[in-house]
């Protein structure tokens, strides 16, 4: 099935003249996804302390810790083209730093944004009422599930969050679901890049950074295996470009992707999930 998914994309999106071991890449880091998903105790147990650490973070230094991080969110919201007209839904908002991001033409009636942690989703509100958005339009809410049956969205950002969401594959279906044709997904986090393999110091710390805040082994191209009809056509690092002692350091493993449908943009070239 994993295969078949990654020959439709290869050859639906133009991956043609990609390094020959790249399927070989995506296909082990699959496997190792699809391991990952299996709600084992250990999952369960790290989750349930990631979610604990949001609640604390939230309420306490998550503002300032992350302060760093606004220049790759001004980056993420600038390659989401929002346009006047635009529904755009914020997926794992967190405290709602991304609101102040947001352009002026913004439709803030349209706006949704949701997280999993009431205690962020709390924080959001408060910034939400200083910036006109509707406290109304930021609720908690989990992204593998998104409580929407009919509405649809132009613009769909995830911000820090893919790295956090327990099971990202069904995140990404999710948003294709409830997007709109001719939508694009735009994220911004630590992302592995396909011809990274996965060491096993960064597997080791990821052990501590899962339960803490969130999974350092993450890859875009495995996590969209589980759905072909998109594809990435943007794909680029933040190194250098984050301020701040920590977030400048850290700028180096993150990324921003555009995912749009094949069929939406069929003159828009596939990119893999790497550094061009
Ligand atoms: C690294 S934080 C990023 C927070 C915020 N987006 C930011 O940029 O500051 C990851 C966020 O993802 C949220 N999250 C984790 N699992 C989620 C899920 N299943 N659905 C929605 N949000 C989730 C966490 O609660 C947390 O707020």
């Amino acid at each position: 099935m994993a295969t078949s998914e990654l020959h439709q994309r290869k050859h639906a999106g133009g991956y043609e003249g990609v390094a020959s071991n790249y399927e070989e890449t995506v296909q082990q880091d699959i496997a190792e996804d699809n391991h990952e998903q299996d709600p084992s105790c250990w999952s369960q147990v790290s989750q349930w302390i990631q979610n604990v650490s949001y609640q604390i973070f939230a309420y306490t230094v998550w503002d300032s810790v992350v302060s760093g991080f606004k220049p790759g969110r001004m980056r993420a919201i600038e390659l989401m083209d929002v346009q006047s007209e635009d529904r755009i839904l914020l997926v794992g908002e967190g405290s709602g730093l991304d609101f102040e991001c947001l352009p002026e033409q913004t439709n803030k009636l349209a706006l949704r944004a949701f997280d999993f942690s009431p205690e962020m989703v709390h924080q959001s509100k408060i910034k939400a009422r200083q910036l006109e958005i509707s406290e109304e339009n930021c609720f908690i809410g989990d992204a593998q599930y998104l409580p929407f049956e009919h509405e649809k969205f132009d613009k769909i950002y995830f911000p820090l969050s893919v790295a956090s969401i327990p099971n990202p594959s069904l995140a990404l279906q999710e948003a294709e679901r409830v997007l709109d044709p001719g939508g694009k997904i735009v994220i911004f986090d630590k992302l592995r890049d396909d011809d990274v393999p996965l060491s096993w110091q960064r597997t080791t710390l990821n052990v501590i950074t899962k339960c803490v805040f969130a999974d350092i082994t993450r890859n875009l191209s495995s996590i969209l295996a589980s759905a072909p009809t998109l594809k990435i056509i943007h794909y680029e690092s933040l190194a250098g470009k984050l301020d701040g002692v920590f977030a400048k350091y850290a700028g180096q493993y993150y990324r921003i992707a555009v995912v749009v449908r094949h069929e939406d943009y069929p003159d828009q070239m596939a990119v893999p999930a790497k550094l061009q």
